[in-house]
Formats: C-alpha cells, sequence, structure tokens
C-alpha cells in the first residue's frame, strides 16, 4: 500500500532526481563517450552532486543564462505556470577559452572527475559569458579581495558559463570513509516517513557543535511539543562541501557530532546526522536562503537559525563581513520561502555565573563570554580545558586532538 508522505511539499512541487535509470547507464555512458568533455573541479562534482539529487529542485541542471540572470537578480526563479521559488545562489558550471573550442557547436557535452571518470552528460547546453566582478558582487556584496570562495572557485575559473540539462551516470561517491552519512532528500524523507516524523526541524552548520548550538535544537524541540508535534525529528545537516582554510574539516567535525549524540547533548533517538552535499560560499543572508531552501527538498518544515549565518569576519577590515543578525531578518522575509518555519534565535554565549550556555542577555553582558573559533583553538594549543558547559568533554577532546595535529612540528 502506498503511504501517504505528511511531509512538506518539494520546492516547486516535484522533487528532482537526475539520475539515470540502471537500465539506461551503459547506453547513455557509450554515447556520454563521443561527446566533447567538460572536466570538472572537486566543487564542481558537489554542485553536480547538489542539482542531481534534487537539493536545488526544480533546478534540472547548471544554469543557463536566464536562470543565472534571475537568481543573480532577484534571488528566485520563475516556474512556467508564474510562481517563483527561491534560488538565492547561482549554480553555475565555468570553462575556459579552450573548452568552448573544443565543444564548438556540439548540443551535449560529457562531464568528467578530475580523476578522468566520465559521470554525467549536461543537454541542450548554452554557453554564456563569466562576468566575474558582476556575480562576485551581487552573491557577497563587496568584490573585497579574500572572499575564500572567490579565490579558491570564481578567480581561478574560465571566462564562459555553460548550462544545460543534466544527467547523472552514477552515484556520487567521495570514498572518505562518510558516504553513508550522505543521504539525498529523497533518503531523508523516507526516513522521516518511516519514523513517522510529523515535524522535521533542520540545523545547518560547518562548525563543531557546541551547548550554545545544542541549546539552539532543544529549545525548538520543547517549542515544537508546546506546538502540539508528538513527534518532531532534527536533521543535524552539516555542511560536506568546500569550506575555507581555517574551518574543522569534515571528518572531523562529524566524529565531533558523533560526541555529542553519545554525550546525550541531543537526543539520538529523535536526531537524523546526515551530510549537505553543497559548497560553502560565506554569503551570509544570501547564501542563508539557499540552505533553507534546499532543506524543504530534504522534507524539513522548520528552519533553526541563530547568530550570522553563513557569515565569517571581513577578509581586510576588523568585523563581520554582514551583521549577524541580517541572516535571520531576511530569512524570515525571504520571498518563496513563505512555507518554511523559520526559528529565529538569539546569539548564545557562555554564562559565566550559570556556568553554562545561555542566550546572551545585554542587561548582564560582562557575565558572558563569546567561546569563537579562534579562542577554541588557543584553549587547544595551550592544552587549557574551555569552561566547563561549553561542550560536552568527548567532543572537545576530538578537537584537542585535531589542533594538536596543526600544530608545527
Ligand atoms: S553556518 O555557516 O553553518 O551558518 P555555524 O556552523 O557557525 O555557521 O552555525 C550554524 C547555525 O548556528 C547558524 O544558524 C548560526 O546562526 C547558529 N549559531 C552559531 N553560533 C551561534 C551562537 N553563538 N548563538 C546563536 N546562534 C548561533
Amino acid at each position: 500500500s502506498v503511504i501517504k508522505s505528511s511531509l512538506i511539499e518539494p520546492d516547486g512541487g516535484v522533487l528532482v532526481d537526475l539520475a539515470v535509470p540502471e537500465s539506461e547507464r551503459e547506453a547513455k555512458t557509450v554515447e556520454a563517450e563521443s561527446l566533447p568533455k567538460v572536466r570538472l573541479t572537486k566543487i564542481d562534482v558537489e554542485w553536480l552532486h547538489v542539482i542531481g539529487e534534487g537539493w536545488a529542485s526544480p533546478l534540472e541542471g547548471f544554469m543557463r543564462e536566464a536562470e543565472y540572470l534571475q537568481s543573480l537578480h532577484f534571488n528566485s526563479l520563475r516556474l512556467k505556470g508564474g510562481s517563483f521559488v527561491n534560488m538565492s545562489l547561482p549554480i553555475v558550471l565555468a570553462i575556459d577559452d579552450e573548452t568552448k573550442e573544443i565543444i564548438g557547436s556540439s548540443f551535449d557535452v560529457g562531464l568528467v572527475r578530475p580523476d578522468g571518470d566520465l559521470i554525467a552528460i549536461l543537454r541542450s547546453i548554452q554557453i554564456y559569458k563569466h562576468n566575474k566582478e558582476e556575480r562576485i558582487a551581487r552573491t557577497w556584496g563587496t568584490t573585497a579581495p579574500g572572499l575564500p570562495y572567490v579565490e579558491e572557485v570564481i578567480t581561478p575559473a574560465g571566462n564562459w558559463l555553460i548550462g544545460g540539462d543534466l544527467e547523472v551516470l552514477k552515484p556520487i561517491k567521495y570514498n572518505d570513509g562518510l558516504d553513508h552519512y550522505r543521504l539525498s532528500p529523497k533518503q531523508l524523507r523516507q526516513e522521516f516517513d518511516r519514523r513517522k516524523a510529523d515535524a522535521v526541524f533542520a540545523f545547518q552548520l560547518r562548525n563543531p557543535v557546541h551547548n550554545g548550538h545544542a541549546l539552539l535544537m532543544n529549545d525548538t524541540r520543547r517549542r515544537l511539543l508546546e506546538m502540539g508535534f508528538k513527534n518532531p525529528i532534527l536533521l543535524l545537516h552539516p555542511l560536506g562541501g568546500f569550506t575555507k582554510a581555517d574551518d574543522v574539516p569534515l571528518d572531523v567535525r562529524m566524529e565531533q557530532h558523533s560526541k555529542v549524540l553519545e554525550g546525550g547533548v541531543l537526543d539520538p533517538e529523535t536526531t537524523i546526522v546526515a551530510i549537505f552535499p553543497s559548497p560553502m560560499h560565506y554569503a551570509g543572508p544570501t547564501e542563508v536562503q539557499w540552505h533553507a531552501k534546499a532543506r524543504i527538498n530534504a522534507g524539513a518544515n522548520f528552519y533553526i537559525v541563530g547568530r550570522d549565518p553563513a557569515g565569517m569576519g571581513h577578509p581586510t577590515e576588523k568585523r563581520d563581513l554582514y551583521d549577524p543578525d541580517h541572516g535571520k531578518k531576511v530569512l524570515s522575509m525571504a520571498p518563496g520561502l513563505e512555507k518554511l518555519n523559520i526559528l529565529p534565535f538569539r546569539v548564545a554565549a557562555y554564562d559565566t555565573v550559570a556556568k553554562k550556555m545561555s542566550f546572551f542577555d545585554p542587561s548582564r553582558a560582562k557575565e558572558f563570554l563569546f567561546i569563537s573559533g579562534t579562542k577554541m583553538r588557543t584553549y587547544a594549543r595551550t592544552g587549557e580545558n574551555p569552561p566547563d558547559g561549553f561542550m560536552c568533554p568527548g567532543g572537545w577532546e576530538v578537537l584537542v586532538k585535531y589542533y594538536e595535529s596543526l600544530q608545527p612540528e
């Protein structure tokens, strides 16, 4: 019998799945061999993974110019019927002059992983100009030098973008021991249904979980139960694609997260931990819309947002790049995300009187301690423990081990 899912509808109505059916794989792979090839970077593969599994539904391939311009200028995509969905980051594939030359007037191209593995076909392609300055300025609101994604991805990329319909020939694997955490939106939806979730609340993160993060998640659960939900499930959803050099690497974070669950800070019975395959832009209020939109596709109808989501320090000045409150404000008003319940949170910090992480109270500001990534690193380097109640000991141990491994010989 067909179990009707009570989960939120995918964005645009239908969950995109661009995997070529098993029965057609061989023939299409043979066809792909005969096409001009585009060699992907590691980060292109991450985006291909994102599109192929439907995280960007209803997007069905790398953006053509019309989609690119809508995303860049309206942060949204208009659908055939006239309605629109939120799409705040352009998902594009860059090629250089030489590749453009090789493609010539072909309608379709094969997409090849950095190691040479042919993994996809891009159909009915369109090639258009990659105006990097405009893309950077509109996505980040600045062209200041030192933006990690710009330096790593956009600056070295070619001067052309190639869009088209994507067909994925084989599942994207990373063989890093973490593939079992990489659940697709379809798999996550099946799991939420299997667990009979009546609400799904998502937590995006790219940092180790401290008790301040846990406070947001546990407070959300309490509020959902108060609202009358019987079985709210938490999607603890660390970002698994590109992150900047001084962020904690994915494998260390995954180990840290499992210690947090073992330590009882989060309840394993009502939590699903999975990896979100997207790369990170660090584009603040613009990017947080993408983070939220993608989780609708995975079945989440509640989305937690706190201080300075997708933010970072300004690359050339001593301040945050974005106003730390703008992420949650923008997300709460974002066109196309009305169906998602946004749960905005105040900043949490270490309360030196209560000796635990609490929501910051400005009336006794002096009693709070803000423990940044840099500060955690200093603790670890000097062998000092962070104050009691900041993070569960098992999780902290994982970080100490990691930071120690970074020390110069
Ligand atoms: S993000 O780039 O994934 O947004 P991070 O992993 O630091 O960064 O944060 C994950 C989520 O926790 C975001 O919603 C962020 O706003 C929130 N958050 C992080 N630190 C705090 C804090 N001290 N107080 C409140 N919210 C926080």
